[in-house]
C-alpha cells in the first residue's frame, strides 16, 4: 500500500486507547483552557484523523512562514499550508506549559484537543500578510480564505497535541465522516491496490461524475474514493448534508457495486486553490490513495486563480515530495456533437457552443426555480436533491 506523507506509517493524533483518552478528558477540565478558531479546530481534527501525517501539532511561527514561503518546515518537511492555532487573545492560558483547546463549533465548547505549549508568538503585519500572499496568492479581504485567516487573530500557539474527538463530524455525518486510519483500513479490506480520490465541495452533476469515470476507466483503478469537504464553506455554497444524499444517489445509480467509497473530512474550505490542490493530495496521500483528480479551478473561488493553477503547482514541488500521482483533467462538458461527456482538450474540432455550459449562478437559479437543468448537465436525480433543497431556502 502506498505509504503515508513523511513516515512510514500514520501516526494520527486521536488518543484511541479508551482508558488513556478517559484519563486525559479528565486532566484536561482541569487545565487552563482557551477556544480555538473554526480553522484550527479543524486542524486538530484533520491532525486527529492521520490526514495531516507527519505534523505532531501546530505550527510555530518560523515553520508557518517556511511553509508559506517555500512548503517545507525548518526542520525540512515538505508541507503546503501552514498549520496554525491563532488566537485573539492568549492571556487565558498566559505561562501555561499544558493547556485544553475547546470546540468553537459544539454547544458548551467541550474540550477537542490537549496541547503542550511551546511557544506563543505574535504574528505581525508583515507576516500575515507573507503568509496570505503566498498561501492564497493575494491579500484581498474579500477572498473569502483570507478574510478568515485575517479574522481568528495573530498569537500562534505551537505544540504538539493529543486529540479527543472528532468536533461535531462524527455526530453529525456518522456514515460519511471518516478518518484518514479508517479509510487506509477500508482500501486494505477491500483489496484495491490502485485508488483514485475525487475531492469535492460541490454536489456533483455531470462533469464531475463523468471525470471520476475517465480517471477510473483511463488508470486501470480498483476503485474511487469520493472524499467531500464537510466543514465551513462560504455562504451560498451547498450545504454537506444535501451534497453528501446528491453524491450518494448518484453513486447508487451510476457507478458498478462495490467501486465506491463515500466520505468526507472535517475542514473548512480554505479556498486556496493551487496551495489547497498540495494539501488536498498530501492528505489523499495518507489515506491512502494513490492517484487524485485535479481538475478545472481545483478548490478556487471567483477569479483569484488561473483555471489549471492548481495542476501547474505540482510541477514546481520537488519530484520525491510526494507518492500519490496527480490526474490532470482538462475542462469536462457535455458535446452535443458526440452525446457524451468529454474532456475539451480532446474535442479539438468543437467550438464552444458545441459543449452545454452552464454557470454555477445559473444553474442556482434554475434550481431555486424548481428547474431541473439539462439531464447533460445533471442527473435528474440529483437534479431532484438540489431543487428540493433550493425551494426549501425560498419557503
Ligand atoms: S473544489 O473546490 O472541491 O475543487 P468542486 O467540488 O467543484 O470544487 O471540484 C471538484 C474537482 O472536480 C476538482 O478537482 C475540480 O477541479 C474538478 N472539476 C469540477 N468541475 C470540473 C469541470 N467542469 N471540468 C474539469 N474539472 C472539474
Amino acid at each position: 500500500m502506498i505509504k503515508p506523507h513523511g513516515s512510514d506509517t500514520l501516526n494520527p493524533l486521536f488518543v484511541e486507547d479508551d482508558a488513556a483518552r478517559e484519563a486525559l478528558a479528565k486532566e484536561a477540565e482541569s487545565l487552563p483552557s482557551i477556544i480555538i478558531s473554526s480553522a484550527a479546530a479543524g486542524n486538530a481534527v484533520m491532525l486527529g484523523g492521520g490526514y495531516f501525517n507527519p505534523l505532531t501539532g501546530y505550527m510555530n511561527r518560523a515553520d508557518a512562514l517556511n511553509v508559506a514561503d517555500n512548503m517545507h518546515t525548518a526542520s525540512g518537511v515538505f508541507f503546503p499550508t501552514p498549520v496554525l492555532n491563532v488566537v485573539e487573545d492568549p492571556s487565558a492560558i498566559e505561562g501555561a506549559k499544558r493547556i485544553a483547546l475547546r470546540d468553537p463549533n459544539v454547544e458548551g465548547h467541550p474540550v477537542l484537543a490537549v496541547m503542550d505549549v511551546e511557544a506563543i508568538e505574535e504574528l505581525s503585519d508583515e507576516d500575515m500578510n507573507i503568509i496570505t500572499e503566498k498561501v492564497y496568492g493575494t491579500t484581498d479581504m474579500e477572498h473569502p480564505g483570507v478574510a478568515a485567516f485575517m479574522s481568528v487573530g495573530r498569537f500562534a500557539i505551537s505544540g504538539p497535541i493529543q486529540v479527543l474527538n472528532y468536533s461535531y463530524f462524527e455526530k453529525d455525518f456518522p456514515d460519511t465522516f471518516r478518518t484518514a486510519v479508517q479509510i487506509r483500513n477500508e482500501i486494505q479490506e477491500r483489496g484495491w491496490n490502485k485508488v483514485v480520490a475525487f475531492q469535492t465541495r460541490n454536489p456533483m452533476h455531470l462533469a464531475h461524475e463523468e471525470l471520476c469515470h475517465m480517471a477510473m476507466d483511463r488508470l486501470g483503478a480498483d476503485g474511487l474514493v469520493i472524499h467531500m469537504l464537510l466543514g465551513k464553506l462560504k455562504p451560498g455554497d451547498i450545504p454537506a448534508d444535501v451534497r453528501d444524499a446528491a453524491i450518494r444517489k448518484m453513486v447508487e445509480l451510476y457507478f458498478p457495486p462495490n467501486s465506491v467509497i463515500i466520505s468526507g473530512y472535517g475542514f473548512d474550505m480554505l479556498y486556496a486553490g493551487p496551495r489547497e490542490a498540495v494539501l488536498h493530495a498530501v492528505f489523499r496521500q495518507n489515506m491512502g490513495a494513490t492517484h487524485f483528480i485535479v481538475g478545472r479551478d481545483h478548490a478556487g473561488v471567483g477569479d483569484y486563480y488561473g483555471a489549471f493553477d492548481a495542476q501547474e503547482i505540482f510541477d514546481t514541488i520537488p519530484e520525491d515530495a510526494l507518492d500519490i500521482e496527480i490526474f490532470r483533467a482538462d475542462h469536462t462538458a457535455y458535446s452535443k456533437k458526440l452525446n457524451k461527456v468529454v474532456m475539451m482538450s480532446e474535442a479539438p474540432d468543437h467550438t464552444k457552443d458545441d459543449f452545454v455550459l452552464l454557470s454555477g449562478t445559473k444553474v442556482r437559479e434554475m434550481l431555486g426555480k424548481g428547474i431541473a437543468p439539462p439531464k447533460e448537465f445533471s442527473r435528474p436525480e440529483v437534479a431532484k436533491i438540489l431543487m428540493d433543497y433550493y425551494q426549501s431556502l425560498n419557503k
